[in-house]
């Protein structure tokens, strides 16, 4: 690897599905796996295999199925499982990469004063023996083994130095250094990295790579002062989602090293024209949106509001853009489409937006953009966003809305009448009274589907300005009976939780079209829906 290459370590499906709400079904992850894979990344931390047996199936699936496939003439990524440093973990996480081309094992352990203390109740001495055994008990399953001192970044620096030096005697291959609890600031991170550089063992013979979560909102700058030191390989989420305020995002460092080539003097193998689009498919698919004035993929990154602005913008781009949109995948048409746009001009616009839509999809979306033609006089980039997204990242539809109905306002109690196609194709009808009209139909819904369910989340927003704008509806839920998985980190077994998304212009349909979605991830993920051998779909 040339001195000028930072590797992409992506942790979106670890780090990043590890957020509350973000669980992702298996079939989501290999979708996300698969996109992430042709954006180029180099390594991916597709999970925790030790979280749950889903945990650990969907990781094989991703290694078998993204961990053997070339893009053009370029190697799979590595596929990369994390553990804690035991040994049930490792060899949960080989079990899960072992059929990946190029597998890595990553563990940890902490080596704070206050995580070796209070969570790991160990002495210093007890640390440095855990890493030395469990690194060298991964390098027996595999060659490529990456070791982090998990809250490096209020660890002593000196008992750093020690841990690395004996990672690298027991075989690791990478050092990653986590700021776990995003506590540094940029010069700290910088100074950290740049000490282990000078002062560790073996140093010249492994990558060394940053992970920075962004509690001060720094984990950024702090990741760019890590490269700025030698780090040459750098751990980020899409979107930046992770624990709490997340880890650092991938786009921000993308487009900082592409943008500032001669600040940095490092490149990346990202084909950062596929920034946008992936952006939107892990917002859509965690449910977690992304805020308006995000770098790089908020919805106004590239816009322009302020009459100053604009006019400069017209004089000369370069005036107030640093970027252009088309290098993350945006293309900014000025054209208007409406009710009498025809299936090629959706189709173009569809292009510049980062969708190719083969015959089959284009005829589904263009029926849908019809019917919105038809309530709206002007359809933006931004409603055709929502109801792509809305197209694309569904699951499969076990139970589907059919039909709707709600009465509501201040004389009598809200009531609604929902008919659902069931999965043996069945119409299911149930009729009820709630509090509102949403509660009401999520009730009816609930009496044809049986699922118990605590809602956990229910967000609406609208996706445009003006009465008549697309309302996006976004629900997380979790199933009473769920299944656990065990966050690395802290031990603890959480319930499953599920999440959804529908967008329409009425906004009842929409809430009830993702309590459908998060509903029908449900239903497969607590096994209460089965495919059977015949893949005739049963409700078990
Ligand atoms: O933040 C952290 O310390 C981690 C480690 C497991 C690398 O996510
Ligand atoms: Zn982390």
């Amino acid at each position: 690897m040339s001195d000028n290459y930072v590797q992409i370590f992506d942790t979106t499906l670890r780090d990043g599905e590890q957020s509350p709400g973000a669980t992702l079904t298996s079939a989501e992850k290999l979708q996300i796996a698969r996109a992430l894979s042709e954006l180029g990344i180099d390594i991916m931390e597709a999970g925790f295999p030790a979280a749950s047996p889903d945990d650990l199936e969907a990781v094989k699936q991703i290694a078998i199925q993204v961990g053997n496939q070339m893009r053009g003439d370029r190697e799979p990524p590595v596929i990369c499982g994390l553990a804690r440093a035991v040994q049930l973990d490792i060899d949960r996480c080989w079990e899960a990469i072992q059929y990946a081309k190029h597998p890595r094992i990553h563990t940890f352990l902490a080596t704070s004063p206050i995580h070796m203390k209070y969570k790991l109740k160990m002495d210093p001495e007890e640390v440095v023996e855990q890493v030395r055994e469990m690194v060298a008990y991964a390098k027996q399953y595999c060659d490529d083994v990456e070791f982090s001192p998990e809250d490096a970044g209020r660890s002593d620096p000196e008992f750093l130095y020690l841990v690395l030096g004996e990672a690298i005697k027991a075989g690791a291959t990478t050092l990653n250094i986590p700021d776990t609890v995003g506590y540094t600031t940029p010069e700290e991170f910088g100074a950290l990295i740049n000490g282990i550089m000078q002062n560790t063992p073996g140093i010249e013979n492994v990558v060394v790579s940053t992970h920075c979560h962004n509690d001060l909102g720094l984990a950024t700058a702090n990741t760019l002062a890590g490269v700025q030191n030698g780090a040459r390989q750098v751990e980020v989420t899409i979107n930046g989602i992770g624990e709490r305020a997340g880890n650092t995002s991938l786009e921000e460092v993308v487009m900082a090293l592409q943008t500032r080539g001669q600040a940095y003097g490092q490149m990346t193998g990202i084909d950062s024209t596929q920034i946008t689009k992936v952006s939107r498919m892990v917002s859509s698919l965690t449910g977690m949106p992304v805020q308006p004035n995000k770098a790089i993929v908020g919805a106004n990154a590239f816009a322009h509001e302020a009459g100053i602005h604009q006019d400069g913008m017209l004089k000369h781009e370069e005036t107030y853009e640093i970027m252009r949109p088309e290098s993350v995948g945006l293309n900014k048409s000025e054209l208007v489409l409406g009710k009498h746009s025809g299936r090629h001009a959706l189709k173009v616009r569809m292009q510049e937006l980062g969708y190719d839509l083969g015959n089959d999809a284009l005829y589904e979306v263009f029926g849908r953009f019809k019917d919105l033609a038809d309530k709206k006089k002007v359809v933006t980039n931004a409603d055709l966003i929502a109801l792509m997204q809305d197209e694309l990242y569904q699951p499969r539809e076990i139970f589907a809305l059919q039909d709707l109905q709600v009465t509501c306002g201040t004389i009598n109690m809200p009531m609604a009448s929902v008919r659902l196609q069931g999965p043996d194709g069945e119409q299911y009808t149930a009729a009820t009274i709630g509090t509102g009209p949403v509660d009401a139909c999520y009730k009816a819904v609930d009496q044809i589907i049986g699922l118990p369910v605590n809602l956990i989340e229910y967000t609406v927003r609208s996706v445009t300005d003006g009465i008549d704008a697309i309302g996006e509806v976004a629900v997380r839920l979790e199933p009473l009976d769920a299944s656990t998985r065990t966050s690395p980190q802290t031990g603890v077994a959480r319930p499953v939780q599920f999440s959804g998304h529908g967008a329409e212009t009425d906004i009842v349909v929409a809430s009830v079209k993702a309590y459908l979605s998060a509903l029908n991830k449900a239903l497969v993920g607590t096994g209460m829906f089965v495919d059977s051998a015949e893949n005739e779909p049963v409700i078990a």
